[in-house]
């Protein structure tokens, strides 16, 4: 993520009334895209690249819980004070909470540059609570992108990622270097590893995907939205083949 990103997105971390400067959609398009795929996978790098090439807007649950808690510190509600602890220790949010926080910011969902939601749904409960709103706006998805790679290179991602504490921009200490160890490329703030990039949070984590969230796969088959995309390789390959498969189901 950019600083620019970020002012981009003002809508999804400040919520309604927050001065938003979304991109037009591409070609007139509203692209309207959930994310799925196992922590780690790159849905976060993929978001970064398809706001680029498509326009929507990146709007992930894991920024907005990792930007309230940095800005609330010390003033957290007890829902949000429970929730950051699930998030450190790799556990899911509750749905409660994570639908509250994601219905507050309707206007990202009804947006004229669409979204590209990432980390949301995680469960099914709330793939129901997104599809009843969305119906009831009447801004329907225009498709999930299932992204896929074995659990051992999701390890490995997710074990050498970096994020900058100022501007949360993303390295991999191998496949992203920054130029400088340990300094953000874009802002010069320190990198840091996630707290739930532990080895012992990592575990939590790939087992809640596939106990809460691997079966959205054939919630969305069924709804003939599900398409599946290879995620190994360089990123920009991983971003050309979403596009070829974005273009070819919308021909
Ligand atoms: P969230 O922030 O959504 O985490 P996640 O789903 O675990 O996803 P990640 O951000 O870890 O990975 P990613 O797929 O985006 O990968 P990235 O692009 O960074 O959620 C965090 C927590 O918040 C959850 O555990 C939960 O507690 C809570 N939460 C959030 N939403 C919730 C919800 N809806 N319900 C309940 N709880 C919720 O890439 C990873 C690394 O790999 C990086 O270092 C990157 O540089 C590298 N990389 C990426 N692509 C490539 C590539 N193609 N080749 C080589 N390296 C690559």
């Amino acid at each position: 993520m950019s600083p620019q990103n970020k002012i981009d997105r003002a809508g999804w971390f400040e919520g309604s009334g927050a001065d938003c400067t979304p991109d037009a959609g591409s070609a007139g398009r509203s692209w309207r895209l959930v994310l799925l795929g196992a922590p780690g996978v790159g849905k976060g790098t993929q978001a970064e690249c398809l706001n680029k090439r498509l326009g929507a807007c990146h709007l992930s649950t894991g920024d907005l819980f990792r930007d309230a808690e940095h800005r609330d510190a010390g003033h957290q509600s007890p829902a949000m004070a429970q929730a950051m602890e699930s998030m450190h220790h790799g556990a899911l949010v509750s749905d409660t909470t994570v639908w509250e926080l994601v219905r507050e910011r309707g206007d990202c969902l009804r947006c004229s540059a669409g979204f590209l939601l990432d980390g949301f749904p995680r469960t099914l409960a709330q793939a129901e609570q997104l599809k009843a709103y969305l119906e009831g706006e009447k801004v329907p998805l225009t498709a999930v992108l299932d992204y896929e790679m074995p659990v051992d290179e999701i390890v490995k991602r997710l074990s050498g990622r970096r994020i900058c504490e100022k501007c949360h921009s993303v390295f991999h200490v191998t496949w992203r270097p920054p130029k400088v160890a340990g300094v953000c490329d874009v802002c010069g703030g320190r990198l840091q590893q996630r707290e739930d990039d532990q080895p012992s949070s990592i575990s939590i984590r790939l087992e809640a995907y596939r106990h809460s969230t691997a079966p959205l796969i054939q919630y969305y088959k069924d709804l003939n939205l599900l398409v599946s995309i290879d995620a190994n390789g360089p990123p920009e390959d991983v971003c050309a083949r979403t596009l070829a498969a974005l273009e070819s189901r919308v021909k």
